[in-house]
C-alpha cells in the first residue's frame, strides 16, 4: 500500500473510531497536513479554546501541543482530554514558572498580569487574564490599565505595547524558538524575490521583523486575510503548517514558506497513526490539578469571551 492509500485507510480508522467513542477531534493550524485533514476543526489556539468549551462531544482528541490540550481540560474539565502524543510540549510555555510568576507578580503589586495562553496552568492561576494572538490587543485594551506585566513571550508582549501607546507593558523575558529566529535580511530577501506579495507575520516574531508586515496576524487571521485580500501572493511569516491551510482557504494564491527552517518541532511529532492509537487506546487523558484548574479557570474563561 503507498503512503496515500494508507492515509486514507488510516483517516476512516479515525473517523469510525471517533464516532463510536462520541470524540471530537481539534487540530492546530500548524499540525501536519493528514492530521488537518482528519480534524472535526482546525484553528488558531483562540478558535480551539472555544470549540473546546463549545463540544457537546464526550471526549476530545487534541492535536496540538500541551498547554492548548490542557486549556481545553480548564475549559471542560469533565470531559476526556486527550493528547495523540502528549510529549508535545512548548518551550516558550516553560520559560515562564509559577514560582516565577509568583515572584514577578508580588515585585509589581496592583499591576494586572496578562498571561499568553502559551503557558502552564499553575501559571494561567496567578494570572490576572489570558490572551492569544488573535486577542491579545483587545484583552489589553479591555483592562483600562496603564501599566501590565505580560508574560512569557516579550515579542507578543511588543507588539501589544507598540498597538497601545498608552499602556506600559513590562515584558518577561520568553520566546518561541521558530519565530525568534527570523531575520529582517530574510524577510528583506523575500520581498525582493516577490516584490508584489504581501507579508503576513505572527507576532512572535521579533519586533523589528513585525514592523516589516503588511498585517501581523495570529494564524486563523492570516488565513482569512488571505481569502479576502486582493493580493495574490503572500510571504508568510510563521511555522510552515499554516500553508496547508493556506492553500485551501485561498486556492490559486501564492504562498511562500520564508524558510523551510520555520517549523516547530512538537507540532509536528503528531501523525494520524498517533491520532488512531489514541482514539483506540483511549490515551493519553491530560489532567489538570483540581485547584490549579479552578483558579485558571476565570483567566482563561475571560480571555475566551475577548475579541
Ligand atoms: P496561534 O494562536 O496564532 O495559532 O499561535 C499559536 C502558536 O503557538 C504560535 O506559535
Ligand atoms: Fe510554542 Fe513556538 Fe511551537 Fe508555537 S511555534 S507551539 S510558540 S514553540
Amino acid at each position: 500500500m503507498d503512503r496515500m492509500t494508507q492515509a486514507a485507510a488510516i483517516h476512516d480508522e479515525i473517523r469510525a473510531l471517533a464516532a463510536e467513542r462520541d470524540a471530537v477531534i481539534i487540530a492546530h493550524n500548524y499540525q501536519r497536513p493528514e492530521v488537518q485533514d482528519v480534524a472535526d476543526f482546525v484553528g488558531d489556539s483562540l478558535g480551539l479554546a472555544r470549540q473546546a468549551a463549545a463540544t457537546d462531544a464526550s471526549v476530545i482528541v487534541f492535536a496540538g501541543v500541551h498547554f492548548m490540550a490542557e486549556t481545553a481540560k480548564i475549559l471542560s474539565p469533565d470531559k476526556t482530554v486527550l493528547m495523540p502524543e502528549p510529549r508535545a510540549g512548548c518551550p516558550m510555555a516553560d520559560m515562564l514558572t509559577g514560582e516565577q510568576l509568583a515572584a514577578w507578580r508580588e515585585g509589581h503589586p496592583g499591576v494586572p498580569v496578562v498571561t499568553y495562553v502559551n503557558s502552564s496552568a499553575e501559571v494561567k492561576a496567578l494570572s490576572d487574564i489570558c490572551c492569544t494572538s488573535a486577542n491579545a490587543v483587545e484583552v489589553v485594551r479591555s483592562l483600562r490599565a496603564d501599566r501590565i506585566l505580560f508574560g512569557p513571550d516579550k515579542n507578543l508582549a511588543a507588539w501589544v505595547g507598540s498597538q497601545l501607546p498608552g499602556v506600559e507593558v513590562i515584558a518577561w523575558d520568553g520566546w518561541c524558538p521558530t519565530h525568534e529566529d527570523v531575520t529582517v535580511e530574510q524577510v528583506r530577501e523575500a520581498a525582493a524575490r516577490h516584490p508584489s506579495a504581501e507579508i503576513v507575520a505572527h507576532p512572535e516574531c521579533r519586533p523589528e521583523v513585525c514592523a516589516m508586515a503588511t498585517a501581523v496576524l495570529s494564524t486563523s487571521q492570516m488565513l482569512r486575510w488571505a481569502e479576502s485580500s486582493p493580493a495574490e501572493e503572500f510571504i508568510v511569516v510563521t511555522e510552515e503548517g499554516l500553508l496547508h491551510g493556506l492553500a485551501k482557504a485561498a486556492p490559486g494564491k501564492r504562498f511562500v514558506n520564508l524558510t523551510p527552517r520555520m517549523l516547530c518541532p512538537n507540532m509536528k511529532v503528531t501523525t494520524i497513526e498517533k491520532v488512531r492509537d489514541s482514539l483506540a487506546g483511549m490515551r493519553t487523558a491530560i489532567e489538570v490539578d483540581a485547584e490549579v484548574a479552578r483558579r485558571a479557570l476565570g483567566a482563561v474563561e475571560r480571555m475566551v469571551a475577548v475579541g
